[in-house]
């Protein structure tokens, strides 16, 4: 057996699993049938899309897209309101129910087992002319069916491949690979092999259409177009990191196919004392914020430490710390760690004034500093006038301690921040125990 036949006999789901998704979807169908009709609302369709229709949902995942289609007529509020109702109706069976929202509001439960989405849209002509975003996904349900046939292990196989390398989801905080690009790289480039050999030479500006028929200009660093829609890119969502990630995965696995890259493992959390290790043999220092994680779901939270991990190192780098790296982790208690070149910096610093022969400017800027406590010398360097002064923050902690409430920060983390956080250093965060956090040290120490 292939590797590629082993890691598919490991994900494919048999025919039992099938059979039992099939019947838990044609329920689910059903009920919102019923449901429509309980309720006295008529031309409502219910679609099963999403991966459990079209043969390319790994084993084990047990994840359900059910939309619930209102004529294109509907209004948005009258769509809002008996969407809702339906999905509730439905979700009297289910447990776990949580509204959540994307363009409009939708339901996510759970039922025997399966984590479902019951997602209301409106059933447009086609998917260039949709009123919200979700309206698309049956476009790409009948286009991924008539096209994917014969191909569906492909999907599996690089869906593992992306989920094991870590660039598979459009999430937030992925931003990696959808289903839906994933099946439509496979229908372009025709099998797993293939489209590995041929991601192993992309670059960015790549631009795939299948159709031939895209009308606008993207800057994304890969393009897909939509087959059931001209204008739009799927893989907009895509990252130049993860985009990157995935063609230097394609090489190494090209190089040195392994099982690896589909089941990778779970690294060792790292003892404190490696951690102190590779701290001092870095020679760097590692700085660390810690706050209580806001309670959001990832696609508000991850984006909100994102920026607080630039604003912070946009504050380093303002007053004179050099950052090397950085990174988040969260779980109940978020941390956002920064690699120094130093914590610590010399009282003086040097303050660049104008040419000596600006005159006004030199005057001003002698009668600023001279009588200062803040000087040191002032001198005259390569013609210009410079003042050895005295600098703010000569730590690192300090600084963080008196600014990072000045930083740019998202909503709720902004918050979280002004209620409470902690700062420490070096061997200190060795001391954090939790073992997630020490595994997220691991990937830190050899390279993510
Ligand atoms: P899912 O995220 O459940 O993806 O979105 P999937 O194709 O079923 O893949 P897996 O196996 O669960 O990971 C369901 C459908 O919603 C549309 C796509 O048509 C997708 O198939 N969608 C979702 C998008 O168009 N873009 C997205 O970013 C997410
Ligand atoms: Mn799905």
């Amino acid at each position: 057996m292939t590797l590629e036949e082993q890691v598919l006999d490991r994900i494919k789901p048999i025919p039992e699993e099938k059979k039992e998704l099939e019947g838990i979807a044609a329920e689910l169908l059903a009920k919102v049938s019923a449901a429509a009709r309980h309720l006295e609302i008529s031309g409502v369709i219910p679609k099963l899309v999403g991966s459990a229709a079209r043969n390319t949902w790994i084993s084990g995942t047990h994840d359900l897209d059910v939309f619930i289609s209102f004529p294109a007529t509907t209004s948005r509020e009258e769509l809002e309101t008996n969407g809702l109702l339906i999905a509730r109706e439905v979700a009297k069976d289910g447990q776990n129910v949580e509204e959540r929202y994307a363009e409009h509001p939708y339901l996510n439960i759970e039922y025997k087992g399966f984590d479902v989405d019951l997602v209301p849209c409106f059933a447009v002509d086609s998917a260039s002319c949709i009123i919200s975003a979700v309206d698309r996904t049956p476009f790409h349900n009948e286009f991924i069916k008539m096209c994917i046939p014969g191909r569906e292990d492909d999907v599996l196989i690089m869906k593992q491949f992306m989920k094991g390398t870590g660039t598979y989801g459009s999430e937030l905080r992925t931003q990696g690979f959808s289903g839906y690009l994933t099946e439509l790289l496979i229908v372009n480039y025709g099998s797993f092999r293939n489209t590995i050999r041929n991601a192993c030479n992309w670059k960015p500006g790549l631009t795939i259409d299948i159709m031939e028929h895209g009308t606008i200009k993207h800057e994304e660093p890969l393009v897909v177009i939509d087959p059931t829609d001209p204008k739009r890119n799927v893989a907009a969502a895509l990252s130049l990191n993860r985009f990157a990630q995935f063609i230097d995965a394609c090489r190494t696995y090209t190089e040195k196919p392994s099982e690896d890259f589909f089941f990778p493992k779970t690294p060792e959390p790292m003892q404190e004392i490696e951690i102190t290790d590779m701290m001092n043999s870095r020679g760097s220092s590692f700085i660390a914020i810690v706050f209580k994680t806001p309670d959001l779901v990832d696609d508000i939270l991850y984006p909100q430490l994102d920026k607080m991990q630039h604003s912070v190192r946009a504050l380093f780098e303002d007053y004179d710390f050099q950052v090397l790296n950085s990174g988040y982790w969260a779980k109940e208690d978020a941390i956002v760690l920064i690699e120094l070149v130093s914590s610590r910096l010399p009282l003086v610093k040097k303050h660049m004034g104008p040419p000596v022969w600006v005159s006004e400017h030199s005057l001003g800027f002698k009668a600023k500093y001279e009588n200062s406590d803040e000087l040191f010398s002032l001198y005259i360097e390569d013609g210009f006038y410079v003042a050895d002064i005295k600098r703010k923050f000569t730590t690192a902690k300090e600084l963080l301690i008196e600014r990072i409430k000045n930083c740019s920060l998202g909503k709720h983390i902004g918050k979280a921040v002004t209620e409470g956080f902690t700062i420490l250093e070096g061997t200190d965060i060795a001391k954090i125990e939790e073992p997630d956090f020490r595994r997220f040290l691991r990937k830190w120490e050899q390279g993510k």
